[in-house]
């Protein structure tokens, strides 16, 4: 069984997010996804929208996700690999090069992002009162 772990915000849950899940799991039988928490997030000073178990909730429903799991620092990645076995670390392009440390531990891939949709895309829009471009 080939195991994928992804990291996000996942704030504002929208189609770039749905590919992103989509594609992790297509790279083996199950996905686990690690969500910033709140307090994570008020350290990188970002504020996001829904609180964390809004968030995690959310993407735990998705049905490309076998398991949600709190992000609460930049360090963890290693020892979440390690300790949940995981074959494959996936992220989006915006974070290219960034991770490749962790290739002593698993697969790290970067797919590339869903054009013109992001959280603050959609912060930014509501706030102007358009809609999202399709
Ligand atoms: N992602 C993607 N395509 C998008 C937006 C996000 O593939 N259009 C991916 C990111 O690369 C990441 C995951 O979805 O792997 C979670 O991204 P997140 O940072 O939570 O979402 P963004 O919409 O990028 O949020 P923000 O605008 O706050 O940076």
């Amino acid at each position: 069984m080939k195991r994928v772990i992804t990291y996000g915000t996942y704030d504002l849950f929208h189609i770039g997010h749905l590919n992103m899940l989509r594609r992790a799991r297509a790279l083996g039988d199950y996905l686990m996804v690690a969500i910033s928490t709140d307090e994570f997030n008020t350290g990188k000073h970002k504020q996001c929208v829904y609180p964390y178990a809004h968030r995690a909730q959310i993407v735990e429903a998705i049905r490309f996700v076998d398991r949600v799991i709190p992000e609460t620092s930049w360090e963890q990645k290693t020892e979440d690999i390690v300790n949940h076995s995981i074959d494959v670390f996936v992220i989006g392009d915006d974070w290219i090069g960034k991770f490749d440390f962790l290739k002593d531990y698993c697969e790290v891939i970067y797919l590339p992002r869903t054009e013109s949709i992001s959280t603050t895309a959609i912060k930014n829009t509501v706030q102007n009162g358009k809609s999202i471009s399709r």
